[in-house]
C-alpha cells in the first residue's frame, strides 16, 4: 500500500482533493491519527500491534473526504449514506472495528472476506494485515458505495482488495475458500452461504442478533458443521439490507399494535395466549435498575423469555411468559436505554416471581458480562435436549445454543 503521506502528485481522489496532503495538514494528520491509537491502548481496546501499524498505513480520513479531519480520527462513526431518514452506511467506530480486527486475527497470506465495503476504510485495514501475499474480498449490496470503495482503494494501491456489488448474505462465493469471514453490517441470522464458504477452523466474526438482542459480536471458530463462539463483544452497527433478512422472527399483535415481538423459541408464537394476557389490566410495578448485561442474562437464560420492542425502535422489554398462571411481566427500558428500567406486568404473579429469580440468579452468579456468555451455532434443527443452564434459539437457518461460563 502506498504511504499516503509521501508525495505524489499524480493522485487525488474521488472528490478531487489530492492524494497526498501538504506538510501541514500530513503533521495535523499524524496527531489526530496517534491520539487515536494512545486513547484505543489506554482503553486496552487496541492490544495487537499489527493493527496499531495497520491504522498507522491506512489514511482514515481518505475515505470520507467531506468529513473534517478532526472528525475523521475522533472514536465515533461518521455517517456516509441516508435513504430517506434511514442511516444505511456509515464508516464504523474506530473502537468497534478494533475490536473486531482483534477477535478476527488476520495473519499474512490471508484470503478473507468482508461483509458491508462501505467506504472501504475496513477492507483496507484488512488489506495491511493480510500482507501482500493475502487477498481481500468485499461486498456492499449498495453499487454507488462499492464504485466509490474501489476508487478509493485503487488509489492508495490497495491492490490485493478485490471490491464487488451485491448481497452479501450470499457470501462471494467465486473468491472462496475463506480463512476469515467478517460482517461489518448488524445480521438477524447466520447464512448457510457463510459457513461453507469458510475453511474449517477459520474464524467469523460479526454482529448478529440474538433473540432481539442487538449486536453481539462473536468470533465463531467453524469445527465441522458447527460454528462455536470463542469471544463475544457487542459492537453497533447499521442492520443489513435485502430481501432474505427482512423482519426475520418479529410478529405484531392488533391488541398492541405499536410493539414487535422477537420470537426465536422452539414452541410455536403463542399468539392467542399473548392477546389474552395483554388484553388484561397493565400495572406499572417498580423502577429497576437494569443494566444491559442483566438484561441479556434475563432474556438469554430463560426459554420464557423474549424481546420486545416499539415499533419506532426506541423502547426496548425483556418479557417473561408464565403460562400456566397466563401472567407477563417485562422490564422495559427507557428511551433512554436500560438504567432506570420499569417492571410491567399482565396477569397473576406467576411471572413477576419468575422475573425476580432471574435477576436474583445474575446477581448471585457474579453479575456475568456478555463476556461469559457462550454460543455455538449448529444446522437447524438443533438439539431437542441440551445440558443444564443451555438453551436453544431458533433461527432459520442455524439454531444456537447460549449458555453462561459461570
Ligand atoms: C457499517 S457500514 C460498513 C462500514 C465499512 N466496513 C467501512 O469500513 O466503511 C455497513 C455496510 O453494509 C452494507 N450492507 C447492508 N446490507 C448489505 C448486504 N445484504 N450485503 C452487503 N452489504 C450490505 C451497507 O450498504 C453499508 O455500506
Amino acid at each position: 500500500m502506498r504511504d499516503a503521506r509521501q508525495r505524489d502528485a499524480s493522485g487525488s481522489l474521488p472528490d478531487g482533493s489530492p492524494l497526498t496532503p501538504p506538510v501541514r495538514e500530513a503533521h495535523e494528520i499524524t496527531r489526530l491519527r496517534e491520539a487515536l491509537i494512545c486513547k484505543l491502548t489506554r482503553q486496552s481496546t487496541l492490544t495487537d500491534a499489527r493493527i496499531a501499524d495497520a491504522l498507522r498505513a491506512v489514511p482514515r480520513h481518505s475515505f470520507v473526504p467531506e468529513a473534517s479531519l478532526q472528525r475523521s480520527y475522533e472514536d465515533s462513526v461518521v455517517p456516509v449514506k441516508h435513504v430517506g431518514d434511514e442511516l444505511v452506511s456509515t464508516l464504523s467506530q474506530p473502537s468497534a472495528i478494533v475490536v473486531m480486527l482483534e477477535q478476527l486475527q488476520v495473519q499474512d497470506g490471508m484470503r478473507v472476506l468482508e461483509i458491508g465495503t462501505g467506504t472501504g476504510y475496513n477492507a483496507a485495514l484488512l488489506a495491511a494485515l493480510a500482507g501482500p501475499k493475502g487477498k481481500v474480498t468485499t461486498v456492499d449490496i449498495d453499487e454507488d458505495l462499492s464504485r466509490h470503495a474501489e476508487i478509493v482503494l485503487d488509489r492508495l494501491g490497495c491492490s490485493t482488495v478485490h471490491v464487488q456489488t451485491g448481497d452479501g448474505f450470499l457470501g462471494v462465493p467465486e473468491h472462496a475458500p475463506y480463512d476469515r469471514i467478517e460482517l461489518s453490517v448488524a445480521t438477524p441470522a447466520i447464512s448457510p452461504a457463510w459457513t461453507s464458504q469458510l475453511v474449517d477452523g477459520g474464524l467469523f466474526v460479526g454482529p448478529i442478533r440474538v433473540k432481539g438482542m442487538q449486536f453481539l459480536t462473536p468470533a465463531f471458530r467453524k469445527n465441522g458443521a458447527q460454528l462455536v463462539s470463542e469471544s463475544i463483544h457487542a459492537c453497533h452497527f447499521v442492520p443489513m439490507r435485502g430481501s432474505r433478512t427482512a423482519n426475520i422472527s418479529t410478529y405484531r399483535l392488533p391488541v398492541q399494535p405499536n410493539l414487535r415481538f422477537v420470537w426465536e423459541s422452539p414452541d410455536e408464537f403463542p399468539a392467542g395466549l399473548l392477546t389474552r394476557i395483554l388484553r388484561q389490566e397493565r400495572k406499572v410495578l417498580d423502577e429497576v435498575p437494569v443494566s444491559w448485561p442483566a438484561a441479556a442474562y434475563i432474556l438469554l437464560t430463560n426459554e420464557a423469555a423474549f424481546y420486545t420492542e416499539s415499533t419506532d425502535g426506541r423502547v426496548h422489554g425483556i418479557a417473561i411468559l408464565d403460562r400456566d398462571s397466563e401472567s407477563l411481566a417485562s422490564v422495559i427500558s427507557s428511551s433512554d436505554g436500560w438504567g432506570a428500567a420499569a417492571i410491567v406486568m399482565y396477569g397473576g404473579e406467576g411471572a413477576r416471581r419468575r422475573l425476580a429469580h432471574s435477576i436474583d440468579a445474575w446477581a448471585r452468579n457474579g453479575r456475568p458480562g456478555i463476556d461469559a456468555l457462550r454460543l455455538t451455532a449448529v444446522p437447524s434443527p438443533g438439539p431437542e435436549k441440551l445440558g443444564p443452564r443451555a438453551q436453544l434459539i431458533r433461527q432459520p437457518y442455524y439454531d444456537l445454543i447460549a449458555s453462561y461460563e459461570i
